[in-house]
């Protein structure tokens, strides 16, 4: 079978893909908790361009200095002020040793009611558009057979008065809302996880200020500048799974009377703000992507419908791509860790009719779903989330005509349980995803450093000691 059409170059506003295949936005966990990009996320990043990723879209990057965004106990990475410059410089500049592989900074003002209050303030709490708490549904996250085998390997249930996983599942409302199963639940997940007890029962966030919105839509033109200063070839406004500005944009958690909430205009009024500010900045040459969910996937949240409108207005205001996602944190079962492939293809239709833009769609495992994707559904890009993490060397083994060696990703969720459960992010078939910074033989081979290097040892190598 060929896969000729996934190695077929591709425009994004002035920047050309050199082939169809991107890296999903992940954020890994391995930046240090100031949230400085290390040598590991360096290697995490040099890894897949060495494995011939046409475009890297980063984690999201925090740009907002205050503790109120929301993230700091996920070790998120930070691109506040010009001190976090030269580490996302080294990053930028060792991606692009390699041939032609581009690289994306996925943007990020907060995590909004996602969020919890900072480990080191812990009364700073959140701002969001409107002070609604998140309770997400256990029985949702249990939905995917991973999470379900992850959270009963790491859970002791015997400390909930019994209660047993594969009942919890089936639980009809109004069992799993009574108070007897809430304090159980509770009992049973406190102590065990601070993120995901945070997760499933988050504290009600404050209504952000007219002020601070505005502070955050120049914050975002001011960093989206300077990304493309340090070299990035785009940047990505990460707007989906239910963070900060996407609840804006969901009329289940924008609940506004002011000029950013209430009609879909209003309601996608900082995305929009955000996208015309960093057009001042840098002009009409630079590629702008936006990161959205094709829907909310719960009822009185945003429809397809909607998010097509919104993706139309990003358009107008300068987007030149859509990547695509779906839900939130309440659909975490199908948000982060959709046990198949191909899911999420299904938005890219409606979004392409909208806005006529390039499309990105992750969840794929085999180069035979990403063809499909490209061929029929209406997706320009595929991106490769989990299965990136499993095999850092996929487009490289397509390109070269060796599918069987791919090492496949078995959506066993592991990434996810390490990630909520305060570990380091390893993953169950790749030994070396965490450890990258240990292998530069595999991921230095063939970038122009690996020459440029092997010229300057030839001249210093038989050096006499004096
Ligand atoms: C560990 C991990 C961290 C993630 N972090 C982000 C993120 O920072 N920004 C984002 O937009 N999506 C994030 N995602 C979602 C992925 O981009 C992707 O949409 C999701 O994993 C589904 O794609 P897949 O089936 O190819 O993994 C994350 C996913 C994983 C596994
Ligand atoms: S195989 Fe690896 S990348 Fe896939 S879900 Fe498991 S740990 Fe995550």
């Amino acid at each position: 079978m060929s896969f000729s059409k996934l190695f077929e170059p591709i425009q994004i506003g002035s920047m050309e893909v050199k082939n169809r295949i991107a890296m999903a936005p992940m954020n890994m966990g391995y930046t240090d908790p100031l949230g400085y990009p290390g040598d590991q996320v360096l290697a995490h990043y040099a890894m897949r361009a060495r494995g011939g990723f046409g475009l890297l879209i980063t984690e999201a990057v925090i740009i907002n200095p205050h503790a109120w965004y929301g993230g700091d106990a996920m070790n998120v990475s930070q691109l506040t002020d010009y001190r976090f410059y030269r580490f996302w410089s080294k990053v930028v500049e060792t991606v692009h040793t390699y041939d032609k592989c581009k690289i994306c900074i996925q943007l990020s003002p907060g995590w909004g009611r996602q969020g919890h209050p900072p480990v080191t303030s812990p009364h700073v709490y959140p701002a969001a558009p409107s002070a609604i708490p998140l309770h997400i549904d256990l029985r949702n996250l249990m939905s995917n057979k991973g999470w379900e085998t992850q959270l009963k390997k790491r859970i002791d249930t015997s400390f909930a008065g019994g209660i047993d996983f594969t009942e919890l599942i089936k639980m009809p409302d109004e069992m799993y809302f009574s108070d007897d199963v809430q304090l159980n639940l509770k009992k049973m997940v406190m102590g065990v996880s601070e993120e995901l007890y945070h997760i499933i029962w988050r504290e009600a966030p404050r209504e952000i200020t007219v002020e601070e919105i505005v502070e955050m839509e120049d914050r975002m033109a001011a960093q989206a500048e300077a990304a493309f200063q340090l070299g990035f070839d785009a940047v990505e406004l990460h707007s989906p799974h239910g963070y900060l500005i996407h609840q804006f944009l969901s009329p289940m958690m924008n609940k506004r009377v002011d000029d950013y909430g209430g009609s879909v205009e209003n309601r996608a009024r900082i995305l929009t703000n955000m996208i015309k500010k960093i057009r001042k900045r840098v002009g009409n040459d630079k590629p702008v992507l936006c990161r959205l969910s094709g829907a909310d996937l719960q009822p009185g949240g945003a429809t397809h419908e909607e998010m097509c409108q919104i993706a139309a207005l990003c358009k107008d205001a300068g987007v030149n791509a859509i990547n695509i996602s779906q839900g939130s944190y309440q659909t975490s079962g199908s948000t982060f860790a959709y046990n198949g492939e191909g899911d999420f293809s299904k938005w890219a239709k409606g979004f392409k009719e909208a806005t006529g833009l390039p499309t990105i769609a992750p969840n794929f495992v085999t180069p035979h779903a990403a063809l499909k994707a490209i061929t029929e559904d209406s997706v320009d890009i595929i991106s490769l989330g989990r299965q990136s993490i499993a095999d850092p060397f996929w487009p490289v083994k397509v390109k070269e005509n060796r599918v069987k060696d791919i090492v496949k990703c078995t959506r066993c969720q592991q990434c996810y349980a390490h990630f909520i459960f305060n570990k380091w992010l390893h993953c169950a078939v790749n030994p070396t995803a965490g450890r990258e910074r240990f292998f530069p033989d595999l991921w230095m081979k063939g970038s122009k450093l690996e020459s440029r290097i092997a010229k300057f040892k030839e001249k210093a190598e038989d050096l006499p000691q004096i």
